[in-house]
């Protein structure tokens, strides 16, 4: 008797929420701005819940079965218009069972083909039949010689900004959000990971489930596959990698429990549950990807003396800024960026220290700057602008350290106008109201203004306007001091006038902050200037990858061939295009350098991503 109520209940309960879920299929959507990066017509018909059931094929490089894609098509449109590329469609099915007509559109340069499909009035799910290509963008098939352990093949997605086209059919804007599932078959060696819920071992059949129940852009749509393992590093946080690389990552990445206990005292509660991160091998094309709740890391900030992780204070910043406050389009991709490196800021200052925090500020100015001089250089200063005007373009385009460092600058600015104590109220307070929901340039001015710069004053002193539609960097912007790198300032110029030679420099406790300083300050090197640096503090053979990029760029400017070698190992051996794409560009400035350039890409051009080798490809071409 107790059990039958029990069930009438359970029962009771399940009606009632599939009538919550029905009307709340029907309800009306918050226009959303025109995403002049996508094809699907979002203000018509909008994705709701994603279901995916696919495999992955290794040895087609493809993976290949059928999404589900649950959308409320509030206005009644007889379409659904998704974003494709180099996807081959089989079969589309109405959730009446019928077969839907679809048809895909011209294939256009980055963007890929409409897919358009006929749908009805009350039409609540389409499922879509379909397989990758083997050259789609976003996903990079690795054979086993190009993983840590040389013995399993490995896979692994990039999807931002607009490549989840090309591993699955959806309205691919930052602007939708929708929940998904995922089953995903792959050979029972291997582990799959996504941004989702994850398991932490392998399952012996290797087909795996995944729920994420929070609503996510495509863009943070990621998977995974490879000889992982998993070891925690903390209440909610732990980490993936190839068993050859797991208790280094492990120890590299130490502090990402206090990181998290520091970023929600500050901004709030972390909204995603666990947080992890998983080493790829070295080919994956970015320092880190925040997919949710589980950030994709390249092995280059494993260096071995915890000096590169300021990276993962970053990607676990944007759980608030970016997963939670999402740029509605690529036009506002500073709001992702800008207030995660604020953000990122804080948490290294934080966990860390403010000198140490104080010099990571002070090289990401120098960034800036460099940056700015660069695209004034190209007759490109409204590429300095922190809102942009990427219409027509690739978003890639965007990406430069205007969104980054000219985005923390101004945030930095504002707080140096209202104290940190209000300002900090003001974006907890940001983060909360704007959880899951898209947000544009205009939109989060018109909320500062609100909400924090009331006072006319304050807001004159800002500059809002400057600093958003302006180039460059407005001159209120606040000074950074720091001793530490004084001090390199004082060994740069030292070297620099050749008043001590590299031996007599004190570099004593330099770290790796302090190389770059030093590293990017100096000038009119000579060929016996490189050996004495290269005698003295043996920068060729560093194992530290942000140094190495740094070094060989100066190898390239004076043509030290000495470390030419060490070059090509490192061109080939690592993928991340933030190395790639400056040492390239130095190399092609002359025609020796280019054709040894080419030379190599031609070893290393198949082991790179496609992010990284479009890049290449335009500069050698
Ligand atoms: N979300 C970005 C990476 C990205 C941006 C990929 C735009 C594709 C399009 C990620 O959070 C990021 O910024 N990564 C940086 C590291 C960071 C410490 C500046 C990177 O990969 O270098
Ligand atoms: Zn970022």
């Amino acid at each position: 008797m107790r059990i039958g109520i029990v069930y009438f209940i359970i029962i009771l309960i399940t009606l009632v929420g599939c009538n919550n879920n029905t009307s709340q299929t029907n309800s009306v959507p918050v226009e959303l701005s025109k995403d002049a990066h996508s094809y699907a017509n979002i203000n018509e018909v909008r994705i709701e819940h994603m279901s995916l059931d696919l495999s992955a094929d290794f040895e087609k490089k493809i993976l290949e079965g059928k999404v589900r894609l649950d959308i409320n098509n509030w206005t009644g449109s007889n379409k659904l218009v998704l974003d494709s590329r180099k996807l081959s469609i089989n079969e589309i099915i109405l959730n009446n069972g019928k077969q839907a007509s679809f048809e895909l559109g011209e294939d256009k340069e980055p963007f890929g083909q409409p897919l358009t499909i006929a749908i009805e009035q009350n039409t609540k799910s389409v499922t879509i039949d379909y397989a990758t290509s083997s050259n789609s963008d976003a996903l990079q098939w690795l054979n086993p010689s190009q993983t840590f352990g040389k013995e399993h093949p490995f896979l692994f997605s990039q999807s931002q900004a607009i490549l989840a086209r090309t591993w699955i059919p959806c309205q691919d804007g930052p602007g939708v959000k929708f929940t998904y599932d995922a089953t995903i078959k792959t050979d029972p060696n291997l582990m799959v990971l996504m941004s989702a819920k994850n398991g932490t071992k392998k399952n012996s059949e290797g087909v795996y489930t995944f729920e994420m129940d929070q609503p996510v852009s495509s863009y943070l749509m990621a998977i995974t596959i490879g000889d992982l393992e998993f070891q925690s590093t903390g209440r909610n946080s732990g980490v993936y990698a190839e068993p050859a690389m797991l208790s280094k990552s492990v120890w590299e990445l130490e502090s990402m429990q206090s990181m998290i206990d520091s970023a929600e005292a500050l901004y709030g509660e972390y909204a995603w549950g666990q947080y992890d991160v998983v080493i790829l091998p070295p080919s994956f094309p970015f320092g880190g990807m925040e997919n949710p709740r589980l950030t994709f890391a390249t092995p280059t900030i494993i260096s071995g003396d915890r000096s590169l992780v300021s990276l993962i204070a970053h990607e676990l910043a944007h759980s608030w800024s970016g997963n939670l406050v999402t740029n509605e389009t690529w036009n506002d991709f500073w709001l992702n960026e800008g207030f995660t490196v604020y953000f990122e800021q804080r948490i290294m200052e934080k966990v860390y220290g403010s000198e140490y925090e104080k010099m990571l500020t002070k090289l990401g100015m120098g960034d800036l700057e460099h940056t700015i001089k660069k695209l004034n250089k190209k007759g490109k200063p409204e590429e300095t602008h922190l809102y942009l005007n990427l219409d027509g373009r690739d978003p890639d385009d965007g990406l430069t350290d205007v969104a980054y460092e000219k985005g923390r600058f101004f945030l930095q600015t504002v707080e140096a106008t209202v104290g940190r104590e209000r300002f900090d109220k003001f974006l907890k307070q940001y983060f909360t109201t704007n959880a899951f929901k898209p947000m544009n340039t205009k939109r989060f001015i018109g909320y500062l203004k609100d909400n924090l710069l009331q006072d006319p004053e304050e807001l004159k002193k800002v500059r809002i306007d400057e600093w958003v539609y302006g180039p460059g960097i407005p001159s209120n912007v606040p000074e950074i001091y720091s001793q530490e790198l004084d001090r390199v300032e004082l060994a740069i110029s030292q070297f620099n006038n050749k008043r001590k030679t590299a031996s007599e420099l004190n570099t004593a406790n330099y770290t790796t902050h302090h190389w770059l300083y030093f590293l990017r300050g100096l000038k009119n090197l000579e060929l016996y200037k490189m050996n004495d640096l290269d005698n003295t503090f043996n920068f060729t053979k560093t194992g530290n990858s942000e140094i190495a990029c740094d070094w060989f760029k100066h190898c390239i400017d004076t043509d030290y061939k000495e470390a030419f070698p060490a070059l090509e190992v490192f061109l080939i051996s690592v993928g991340r295009r933030k190395f790639l794409q400056p040492l390239y560009e130095k190399l092609a400035e002359t025609e020796e350098n280019r054709d040894w350039a080419k030379a190599v890409y031609e070893k290393a051009r198949p082991g790179y991503h496609s992010v990284s080798y479009n890049t290449i490809d335009e500069i050698l071409k």
